[in-house]
Order: C-alpha cells, then sequence, then structure tokens
C-alpha cells in the first residue's frame, strides 16, 4: 500500500490540490461575487462592499469627508489630499476587496440626441462615430464615447443618445484611484448608477414609466430624466448641500461644521430660525427642478411623469421630499398630477447589519455607490 502511495504521490498530491481549489471556488461562488461601489463626491467619498447573489448584501461601507477643494465634480484638484482621504476609508471600512466600479457625475457628461436617416446597423455604427466629432467639437481620441439607440425600424429613422465625456479627467481620477490601492474595473456614469438603485427598490416600473431622479449632492444638485428604462435627459444644477450651509453660516456667522449641524437639524423647517435664508435657496433650487420637468415634458408630449425619486445626502433634508411634491403641483403645468415624490433607499431592499436607526440617513446617501456595485442581473 505504502508503495503505491509513494510511487504515487505527486498524483495524489495534485488530486487533492485539485479538490481543495474546486471546494474553495464553489464556495465563493456560493457566497457570491464582492465588490466595491467608489462614490467619490464633492463632500463626501462613500464606498460600499456588497456581496453580489441571489440577494445583495452590503458587507461593509466608509463615509469620509472630502477634504475642501481636493476634487471638483470628479475632476481632482488635490492628488496627495484624495490619497489620504481614500487610505482613511479604506482603513475604516476595512473591506475585504478593492476591486470596483467608480463614478463620473453628470456635470462632465455631454449628451446629444440625434435623428439618422433610415440605414443598415453596421453603417448606422460608423455614422454615429462620425457624429461624435460633429457634436462634441472634440477629437475622439479625446473623448469616452457611449450611445443607446432610442428607436429604430425598418425604414425609420433612428433616434439614438450620444454620450460622451471628456477622457482625461476619467483617467487622472482612475489613477487616483489606484494610487490608492483600488483597482477600477469600471467607470459609470451617475445617472445610470442611480437608474440601478432605483431598480433594485422597485421605486418605478422603469421599463416602461417615465422617471426623474434628483440626486442632492454637495455640489451640484443632479437630475436624470429615464424613459422606458432609457436615459433622456441629464441636467446638473449648480445648487447643493453646501450652499445651504454656506448661507446659514454667513447667516449665523458660525463655523462650517456648526452650520452643518443647524441645516441638518432644521432643514426646510419654515419655524425655524435659518428658515429666513433656507427658504429663498430652496425655492431657488425647486424653480430649477420645476423648469428642468416642464422643459422636458412640453418636448415629449406623450409621456407622463410617474416618479420624482431623490438620493443623495441633500436628500436627508428636513421636508425637501413633501415640500417639493407640493411645490411640483402647485407650480407644474405640462406634468400630470398623479405623480410623486419619493426617497430612494436601496438599504431597505439590501439585507445588511446595521442598525435600523442609522438605515434611513445611510441608504439615500449610498444609493449611487450601491447602484455602482450593483449588477443588472443581480436586480430582480
Ligand atoms: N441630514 C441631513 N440633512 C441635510 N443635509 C444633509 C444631511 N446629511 C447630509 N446632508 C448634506 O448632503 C451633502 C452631501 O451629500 P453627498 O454625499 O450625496 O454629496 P457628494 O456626493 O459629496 O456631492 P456631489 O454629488 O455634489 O459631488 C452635504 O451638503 C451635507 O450637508
Ligand atoms: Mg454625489
Amino acid at each position: 500500500m505504502r508503495e503505491i502511495i509513494a510511487k504515487n504521490l505527486m498524483w495524489i498530491v495534485l488530486a487533492g490540490g485539485l479538490l481543495v481549489i474546486s471546494f474553495v471556488g464553489l464556495l465563493l461562488l456560493l457566497r457570491g461575487k464582492r465588490t466595491l461601489g467608489i462614490d467619490v463626491g464633492n463632500a463626501q467619498i462613500k464606498i460600499v462592499e456588497l456581496r453580489l447573489g441571489k440577494k445583495p448584501h452590503l458587507l461593509r461601507y466608509a463615509i469620509v469627508p472630502t477634504p475642501p477643494s481636493t476634487i471638483e465634480n470628479a475632476v481632482v484638484k488635490n492628488p496627495a489630499e484624495l490619497k489620504k482621504a481614500l487610505l482613511t476609508a479604506l482603513k475604516i471600512g476595512k473591506f475585504t476587496v478593492r476591486r470596483g466600479t467608480t463614478v463620473l457625475t453628470g456635470q462632465n457628461l455631454l449628451l446629444r440626441h440625434i435623428e439618422l436617416p433610415p440605414m443598415p446597423q453596421k453603417e448606422l455604427r460608423s455614422a454615429i462615430a462620425w457624429q461624435f466629432d460633429q457634436f462634441f467639437q472634440m477629437r475622439l481620441a479625446e473623448m469616452l464615447t457611449d450611445y443607446q439607440v432610442i428607436s429604430e425600424g425598418l425604414g425609420k429613422p433612428s433616434s439614438v443618445l450620444l454620450v460622451a465625456m471628456q477622457r482625461e479627467p476619467v483617467m487622472v481620477l482612475v489613477d487616483n484611484l489606484r494610487q490608492a490601492g483600488l483597482l477600477v474595473e469600471g467607470v459609470d456614469i451617475e445617472p445610470l448608477a442611480a437608474l440601478r438603485a432605483i431598480k433594485l427598490c422597485r421605486q418605478a416600473d422603469t421599463e416602461r414609466q417615465t422617471v426623474a431622479v434628483v440626486d442632492c449632492g454637495a455640489g451640484t444638485t443632479n437630475i436624470s430624466i429615464f424613459s422606458s428604462g432609457l436615459l433622456s435627459s441629464v441636467r446638473v444644477l449648480n445648487i447643493g448641500g453646501s450652499d445651504f450651509t454656506r448661507a446659514v453660516m454667513n447667516y449665523l456667522g458660525v463655523d462650517w461644521s456648526s452650520a452643518e449641524a443647524e441645516k441638518k437639524m432644521n432643514g426646510f423647517r419654515l419655524d425655524s430660525d435659518i428658515a429666513t435664508v433656507v427658504i429663498p435657496l430652496r425655492d431657488k433650487l425647486f424653480n430649477e427642478i420645476n423648469k428642468t420637468l416642464s422643459y422636458y415634458f412640453a418636448e415629449n408630449r406623450g409621456q407622463d411623469l410617474v416618479k420624482v425619486v431623490i438620493m443623495g445626502g441633500g436628500s436627508s433634508m428636513v421636508g425637501l421630499g413633501s415640500q417639493l411634491e407640493k411645490y411640483l403641483y402647485e407650480h407644474q403645468n405640462s406634468l400630470a398630477k398623479h405623480f410623486s415624490v419619493e426617497l430612494c433607499n436601496p438599504l431597505m431592499v439590501i439585507s445588511h447589519k446595521l442598525p435600523s436607526d442609522k438605515v434611513e440617513l445611510l441608504g439615500p446617501t449610498l444609493s449611487v455607490a450601491v447602484g455602482l456595485a450593483i449588477r443588472e442581473e443581480h436586480i430582480q
């Protein structure tokens, strides 16, 4: 017996090794793939680690402040400070993987709807490539591009949405993440990450209906409109949570963090001390959101808005959802009157071990990061 073992030792070791590898592989497969969603914002870096599988699970997360003037709308301004903040996030999050998907915000996105005459599929593709040069006044080599054919039919013109962004800021961001030890497997545009978060939350029949997403960030408020699952419009408003904080800071004569605390406590309460400065700014923001929706629905008369979904840290502003809904109902002429304004909270649908009092605030803030980590096939 010993002789047989000795003779075949190499094969036995090999077979044993293979068995262990397949067992570990099977275990990993059953446990689901782990991946990161990396949302580097003007005010906060949000990273989530998800285990993807039948039911996605939030394993770990980190939210750390982005040091002032480190990054402006995904354009890296101070690489050294960004690296420090990213390393802090990795330390806090104790993530078990380093690979993930990061985001490109709406500000850097160029969108254009074009119509092309009827032509065979193959020709359509090269016609589209040529259009990028035409419309974005940038050399193709300087852009990252994508497109969606919105409608096509035999003998009919094709309606195409062109998406482009400058290559350089994306590459710089990816390189900065790499230097902090993060491996970027994909860069997604913010509206599509937001759409996946909404799909995950089943907030509307996004495949058939028209939905508007309002991502309330610190530097900007991004409005994306989706019709039948396709991104139809993006508008970036230069009003964000920081503007409210700045107004409170100047009005009360306090420092930034006290103004933040005051803003988070009172939000849009009409009877608060800060209402004098906060409410006019709120109206400016609501007016811009209203104008964006009016313009879109005036251009797309056959469509009906069913939902306005709000997300991002600023969506936790006390009273925002109900007051925005009221404002839109009162000021909106081109919308059918049966839409609602709702908060997006993916933590209500994915599993996690967070205490319930954290879920309410964290969910909307982590929406984009969760949308980045999740894949279409994991949304049931
Ligand atoms: N409870 C709260 N009430 C009001 N505002 C809040 C609350 N919590 C966070 N915010 C605000 O949310 C903003 C940060 O949100 P978020 O992390 O989504 O922004 P960001 O992604 O860093 O910014 P941007 O999207 O512009 O790059 C800050 O302005 C912060 O003051
Ligand atoms: Mg953001």
